[in-house]
């Protein structure tokens, strides 16, 4: 909800920062959120680093405690807190946003930010999820590598925007969101999710172990697999098992 926001000038990743608060004594308060000014360890979905320039965008970690979750209902989070995302840059950016699956924001062909979640499971309860999440803000240069894929806020609207301001107005977002899935409206939120998918409907190339193919992307199963149509025949893939030739 916001009000629970500790704010650290260096960390490595705050997603590292708040798992290792988690593991001392001391409890935490379901929402706390860890926010870094400069963190130089960020790390991405599949063992990718996020980089991102020192007091110019939004890094930080959320504390949720979805006990109310069945740990095989792992990917509603990740449905709600995606929607809560692109929702928010829809209205802050007056643009299309797409849900590139599983959980990157794109503008476009570009990346604007990313989630990465990590669970931590005691038993069959789900104790708590680090919710890592980095938007790129103020930011408009970027290495050669990823700058021809990479958007920012600034480089959409043309402004510097005020971290803070935007940090209160996307925890409205997340909590709204959250608090839909405690209230049951996932089927809501997985609707909006399906259709805001990068490349929905569309041919496209995907690799398949090594292998260039064209599908056409059509959904997701309800643990999150993503689902390509190959001539009309339906095939759902983790996400070891397939990527988006760019
Ligand atoms: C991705 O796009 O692959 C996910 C990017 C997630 C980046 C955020 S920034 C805050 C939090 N701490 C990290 O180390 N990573 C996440």
């Amino acid at each position: 909800d916001g009000r629970n926001v500790i704010t650290l000038q260096r960390v490595p990743s705050t997603n590292e920062y708040l798992k290792d608060e988690l593991s001392k004594s001391t409890p935490l308060r379901e929402g706390t959120v860890i926010m870094a000014v400069e963190q130089y360890a960020g790390r991405g979905q599949q063992g990718t680093a996020w980089q991102s320039e020192p007091g110019k965008n939004l890094t930080f970690s959320l504390l949720l405690m979805p006990s109310f979750l069945d740990p095989k209902h792992q990917f509603r989070l990740t449905v709600a807190i995606s929607v809560a995302l692109a929702q928010w840059l829809e209205s802050l950016l007056q643009t299309p946003v797409t849900i590139k699956w599983p959980n990157d924001m794109y503008v476009g062909d570009r990346k604007i930010g990313g989630i990465l979640i990590e669970n931590i499971l005691q038993g069959k309860i789900w104790k708590s999820a680090v919710v890592g999440i980095g938007i790129n803000v103020n930011q408009t240069e970027f290495s050669p590598a990823i700058g021809a894929h990479t958007a920012s806020v600034k480089q959409i609207l043309h402004t510097d925007c005020d971290l803070t301001e935007l940090m209160t107005d996307l925890c409205r977002y997340v909590e709204r969101s959250y608090q839909g899935l405690k209230n049951g409206t996932y089927d809501a939120q997985l609707a909006f999710y399906t259709q805001h998918l990068y490349r929905l409907g569309e041919l496209h190339p995907f690799l398949v172990d090594g292998v260039r193919v064209n599908g056409v992307l059509s959904g997701v199963t309800e643990t999150g697999r993503l689902q390509v149509d190959f001539n009309h025949h339906t095939v759902d893939f983790d996400i070891k098992e397939i990527a988006f030739v760019i």
